[in-house]
């Protein structure tokens, strides 16, 4: 069963969530952390390097895995994953580039660069604490409705819905990437602890559908009932269905 902590608004959401992540870099300094892009991230992440500025926690240690990438766009493209993650984080904080990692959407052969993905995340001996948002249509990574809960890291087809949400970060729709790399639901429910944050109206639906619906690959964020340690931190908006 996932836990729910529903907090005031998008300002509380980012600090109870930086909060906890700030605790559990300071409990394991060199601790792997899976980390999300997208709106909802944002504040925490500008907390957390307001932590690090003011209150001195360090990322030194520190190991990154993204969850996904677009295919086809450059990591100097100002919607590509690796500049928001360097734009809105990496870049203010004391994290090590070689403890970084993303996956390459420009990779030559990207089954391949999928496989060496989760070798690394294998090698740095899992995934601690992953960080995660939720798609209007229950999508976690870009894991869309119909990805089974065993898969792993893999090249995906973005569904409309999806292309249609992102395009706001676009200059229209037909530049919105057709395809993502993305770390499969298998390799997500590996991570030893989850925290899940989503914040607005028009998450509510999925949220209660992931939280009380059936488990059901329809919403790929269902499958998260059965990881043993779940934390969902959303507003009152997002939780308004439950
Ligand atoms: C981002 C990701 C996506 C987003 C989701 C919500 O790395 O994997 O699953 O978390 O699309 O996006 P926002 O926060 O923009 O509503």
């Amino acid at each position: 069963m996932v836990k729910v902590l529903i907090v005031k608004n998008y300002e509380e959401l980012s600090l109870e969530t930086a909060l906890r992540i700030a605790e559990a870099v300071r409990s394991k300094p060199d601790i792997v952390l899976g980390l999300a892009t997208g709106g909802t991230p944002l504040g925490c992440y500008r907390e957390l390097i307001r932590m690090h500025r003011e209150e001195g926690l360090s990322f030194s240690k520190v190991t990154t895995f993204n969850l996904d990438e677009y295919v086809g766009l450059p990591p100097s493209h100002p919607q590509s994953y690796h500049y928001y993650m360097f734009h809105n984080l990496f870049d203010h904080v004391d994290v090590r580039r070689e403890n970084v990692h993303i996956p390459d959407g420009m990779a030559e052969d990207l089954d391949e660069e999928c496989r060496r993905y989760e070798e690394a995340i294998k090698e740095a001996g899992g995934i601690d604490l992953q960080l995660l948002g939720i798609g209007r249509n229950g999508h976690i990574g870009f894991n869309e409705p119909g990805s089974p809960f065993d898969s792993r890291t893999r090249v995906v087809k973005l569904s409309e819905q999806t292309r249609k949400d992102n395009a706001r970060f676009f200059n229209s729709i037909d530049e919105v990437p057709t395809h993502a790399i993305t770390m499969g639901i298998g390799t997500i429910m590996e991570a030893r602890r989850i925290i899940l944050i989503a914040s607005g109206e028009a998450k509510a639906e999925a949220i209660a559908k992931a939280v009380k619906g059936p488990k059901t690959v329809d919403v790929p964020a269902s499958a998260l009932q059965d990881h043993p340690d779940c934390l969902f931190i959303i507003d009152k908006e997002a939780a308004s269905l439950l």
